[in-house]
């Protein structure tokens, strides 16, 4: 098995003075990437910043023998994205790979959701993957060369009750990779998306305490690191990472029903009579991208 490394590779990776992004950035910056560790260093919910959490992980990575630098711009700011970019460029001269991590929770039930709470979560984790993603992608495109990786949430792929905001948002990155696949294709940037679960302050009010002590986010390093590497030649896939357990997400297409001649148009009644074959996920269909689906739907309808 030959080993991954990142020999010559600068990695940004978003709110790495903690949780998991900290461990993504150690164990980058143990396989020789140049690691830029940025983290407002603010508190889970998103409030207050400082500087200690970032400079305590490019310590420890110094620490190993690596190279890395802090940042502590804010991923939610326009401004904020470029600085990031700018301080892998300056110091390190480009950057080959993204870690969209940083991320913040507000939780209020959707009756009580007021705009501030949506707009801080969504500006954190949607708006913050567009600032911090379009100077690294521009970069990548220039040196014909990138692996991006977001950051989803079992909250937006299925729901979580109370988590409206977050779940919006963290679904919504899936539809910015589904694009930035096809956008950075021919200049070989790839972009994925995890889905993690591990203990962090996140979840500590989450899991049971036994569950907890075994969901280190040691577990999910190797999967955010396979998805960084060159070795990773696939693009657009959701992997979910947990205490050792590893599966790929996907929006899938069931095989429906055809209710029309092309002509005829079906009354709600078809509908009703026809749900149990249109709500079918016999046999799915996973499609790169919506042109095939549409092709896949000419065929049907021929
Ligand atoms: P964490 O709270 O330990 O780490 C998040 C880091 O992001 C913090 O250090 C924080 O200071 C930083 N941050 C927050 N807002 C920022 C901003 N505007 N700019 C720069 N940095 C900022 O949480 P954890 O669990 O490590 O979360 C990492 C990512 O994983 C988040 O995107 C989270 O939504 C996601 N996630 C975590 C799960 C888990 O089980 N821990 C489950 C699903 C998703």
């Amino acid at each position: 098995m030959s080993e991954i490394n990142f020999n010559g590779r600068v990695a940004i990776i978003t709110g790495a003075g903690a949780g998991l992004g900290r461990q993504y950035a150690l164990e980058l910056g143990k396989r020789g990437a140049k690691v830029v560790v940025n983290d407002l260093g603010g508190a889970r919910d998103g409030s207050g910043q400082g500087t200690s959490a970032a400079d305590k992980v490019v310590d420890e990575i110094k620490a190993q023998g690596g190279q890395a630098i802090a940042n502590y711009d804010n991923v939610a700011l326009v401004e904020g994205g470029e600085n990031i970019v700018k301080a892998a460029v300056e110091k390190f001269g480009k950057v080959d790979i993204l870690v969209n991590n940083a991320g913040i929770v507000r939780d209020k039930t959707f009756n009580k959701m007021d705009e501030p709470t949506w707009d801080v979560v969504m500006n954190v984790h949607l708006k913050g993957a567009f600032c911090v993603t379009r100077p690294a992608f521009i970069n990548m495109r220039e040196n014909n060369y990138g692996r991006i990786v977001m950051t989803t949430s079992s909250s937006g792929m299925y729901g979580n009750f109370g988590q409206s905001n977050y779940a919006a948002a963290k679904l919504g990155l899936l539809g910015l990779v589904n694009v930035l696949k096809l956008e950075g294709g021919k200049y070989n940037i790839k972009s994925n998306l995890i889905g993690p679960t591990a203990a962090t302050r996140f979840t500590e009010d989450v899991f049971p305490p036994e569950l907890f002590a075994k969901m280190k986010p040691d577990f999910v390093a190797p999967a955010v690191l396979y998805l960084c590497s060159e070795d990773c030649t696939d693009s657009g896939m959701v992997i979910n990472a947990a205490a050792g357990y590893y599966s790929r997400s996907a929006i899938v297409t069931g095989p429906g029903a055809i209710l029309s001649d092309g002509v005829k148009i079906p009354s709600p009644e078809d509908i009703k009579d026809n749900w149990g074959k249109i709500t079918s996920l016999d046999n799915p269909e996973y499609y790169y991208q919506s042109a095939d689906m549409f092709k896949a739907f000419a065929e049907l309808l021929k």
